[in-house]
């Protein structure tokens, strides 16, 4: 029989302690009697083995090959300097490693990019999120799931790697720039794919039909491109497919933790995220002009995944903390010392984060446990060029 170790469906109602309510406010206090039993721990579990493609857009070779061409072109920018690669480039985990990413303007990688237009046109607003197994966003513990209603965005603003895949293009800062509208942006890339000869001869490969260069195929082979950024076999997903000696003692030891804190009442299921928003009180960006409220301005955003944190640092929507002690940190700060940042005022803090028990002790045991799930072996394949002629991955190298 395969081994298969507990299923972390660890249902914990505990009775309200008074010791809590002591230090809870005063409004709880009074509410002491019928306050509800705390919320189950939540669980966990190891991703899929395999990805699930919408029904009208499902997985083909030749469009994942274009999708992963036009991931690199920046002729799907504006002022063609800028493409996906730019903010979710492979060595960051198709994520980034500074803060708030630059868009159009800017010039280099990573912690090098820069700008000198950033008058003009300013940073984005939050912290570029990672691509890996996005196929999976909304994904739940043994629930089949929809991808043509995956969540995206730190706000849920969008359904779908389809519907997002063309949010950047039309995105002033990210990769539109000034020189056109937000209505037209999409036409004006539509027709410079048409005149690229390498293109019609891809997308008549991808798609049958007599006009195959539209809106909507250039978003289906990105989309499909996106679903095979798969990384589904870190050492947790092992352990958790019947690998006993997949994971350290010590790992176990974090593990344990993690669930006994709370942390899997949001950061739940197979991605570590209930893909729900909470308003948790992290640190507001700083390089922007008006502060970023979040979801329905409530400073609210989505449980980001805890996959692969080894190579998508800085953390948070904000890009603010920089290491995964210091996100720890952050939560143990939740229980009594101010809150860091000024939006947020203690009675608006999520519930699920008022119930996060962590001590100090812990937290390198849990930073353990997060770095089991990492799984190094992603696809990082760039093309060598690019249909367009232009720099793959648009202006990344400083020297160019
Ligand atoms: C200038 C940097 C930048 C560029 C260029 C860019 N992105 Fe993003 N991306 C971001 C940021 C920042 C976010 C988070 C934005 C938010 O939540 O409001 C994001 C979020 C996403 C997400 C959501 C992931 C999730 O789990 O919800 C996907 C998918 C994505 N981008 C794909 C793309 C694709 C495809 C392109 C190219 C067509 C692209 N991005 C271009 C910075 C960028
Ligand atoms: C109330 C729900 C909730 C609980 C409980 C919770 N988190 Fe989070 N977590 C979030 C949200 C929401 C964010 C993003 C907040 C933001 O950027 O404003 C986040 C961010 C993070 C990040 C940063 C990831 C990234 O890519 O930016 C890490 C790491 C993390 N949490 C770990 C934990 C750990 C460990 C625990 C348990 C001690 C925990 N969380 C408990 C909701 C929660």
């Amino acid at each position: 029989m395969q081994f298969r170790p507990l299923h972390f469906v660890l249902v914990f109602f505990l009775s309200v302690l008074i010791l809590e309510a002591c230090i809870d406010n005063g409004a709880d206090r009074l509410a002491m009697s019928s306050k509800p039993a705390m919320t189950p721990l939540g669980s966990i579990d190891a991703l899929p083995e395999s990805v699930v493609h919408p029904t009208d857009n499902p997985y083909s070779k030749e469009k994942a090959l274009l999708g992963r061409l036009f991931f690199y072109d920046p002729i799907l920018s504006g002022e063609k300097d800028v493409s996906c690669a730019t903010c979710h480039h492979p060595e960051f985990g198709y994520a980034e490693n500074i803060e708030l990413s630059i868009g159009v303007g800017g010039r280099g990688l990573g912690l090098d990019r820069f700008s000198n237009r950033l008058g003009e046109i300013p940073f984005a607003k939050r912290n570029s999120q990672t691509i890996l197994n996005t196929a999976f966003n909304g994904i739940e513990s043994n629930k089949k799931y929809d991808p043509s209603k995956a969540p995206m965005f730190w706000d849920l603003r969008s359904k779908s790697l389809e519907d997002q895949s063309l949010h950047p293009i039309r995105q002033f800062e990210e990769m539109r720039g000034p020189n056109f509208d937000e209505k037209n942006i999409l036409k004006v890339v539509v027709d410079r794919l048409r005149e690229i000869p390498a293109y019609q001869t891809l997308f008549g490969q991808a798609f049958n039909s007599d006009q195959p260069i539209t809106e909507e195929n250039l978003a289906k082979a990105i989309a499909c491109f996106e679903r095979t950024l798969i990384a589904n076999k870190s050492r947790f997903d092992l352990y958790m497919r019947g690998d006993e000696h997949a994971i350290s003692l010590s790992e176990k030891e974090g593990l344990d933790l993690f669930l006994n804190a709370g942390c899997a009442r949001c950061h739940a299921g197979p991605m570590f995220s209930d893909f729900q928003v909470h308003t948790i009180a992290a640190p507001d960006a700083e390089k922007i002009n008006t502060p970023d409220s979040g979801f329905q301005q409530q400073f609210a955003f989505r449980t980001p995944t805890l996959r692969n944190l080894r190579f998508t640092a800085p953390y948070m929507h904000s890009g603010k903390i920089q290491t995964l002690e210091n996100v720890l940190t952050f939560y143990e700060d939740l229980r009594g010392k101010p809150l860091r940042t000024t939006h947020v005022q203690t009675l608006q803090l999520d519930t699920l984060a008022k119930q996060i028990k962590l001590e100090f002790k812990d937290i390198s045991r849990i930073v353990e446990f997060l770095n089991t799930l990492n799984d190094p072996n992603y696809d990082r394949e760039i093309p060598k060029s690019v249909p367009s002629g232009l720099p793959v991955g648009g202006n990344i190298r400083l020297e160019q």
